[in-house]
């Protein structure tokens, strides 16, 4: 699969990591993350990485901060973005299983590396279920398609 990869000034060191782990894992990464300490904003590499999905030039996004919550708020204002904010694996799995979030999010302040490690495998190992699932998605999609019934 192609990856796109982002982390702002406050997770330069996990973002190097993350992205030589997914490539080990056999899948390309787009990296559209700052390289460097100097204070950016989140907005900024999340919208960036949020567009390359949305147009499908990569699959899925992982997208790190501080706490991953700043780059989750942001990601789900793009239009067909599901993203979520992981600290442990059953809902990085989940997640992808099923709530079809296209992008995982989570805070080099708060997991260590391993745990990181854990969560994207865990991630982009899953498939979406589909079935009863869909339904669901499809219900998120509407709210933000404006065309929502119950
Ligand atoms: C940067 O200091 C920090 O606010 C950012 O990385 C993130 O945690 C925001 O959600």
């Amino acid at each position: 699969m192609k990856i796109v990869i982002g982390n702002d000034h406050a997770a330069v060191d996990m973002k190097f990591k993350i992205k030589e782990y997914i490539e080990s894992m056999g899948h390309e990464v787009i990296n559209v993350g700052t390289d460097d300490y100097s204070s950016c904003d989140y907005p900024d590499i999340a919208y960036a990485a949020c567009e390359k999905i949305k147009n499908k030039e990569v699959d899925l996004g992982v997208l790190i901060c501080g706490t991953g919550v700043g780059m989750s708020l942001t990601a789900n204002k793009v239009k067909g973005i599901r993203a979520c904010v992981c600290s442990e694996t059953y809902s990085a799995r989940l997640c992808r299983e099923h709530n079809d979030a296209n992008v995982l999010c989570f805070g080099e302040r708060v997991i260590g590396i391993e745990t990181a490690k854990e969560l994207v495998s865990a991630f982009l190992n899953a498939t979406f279920e589909g079935g009863k699932h869909k339904n669901r998605v499809d219900k998120i999609l509407s709210i933000e398609e404006g065309t929502y019934k119950k």
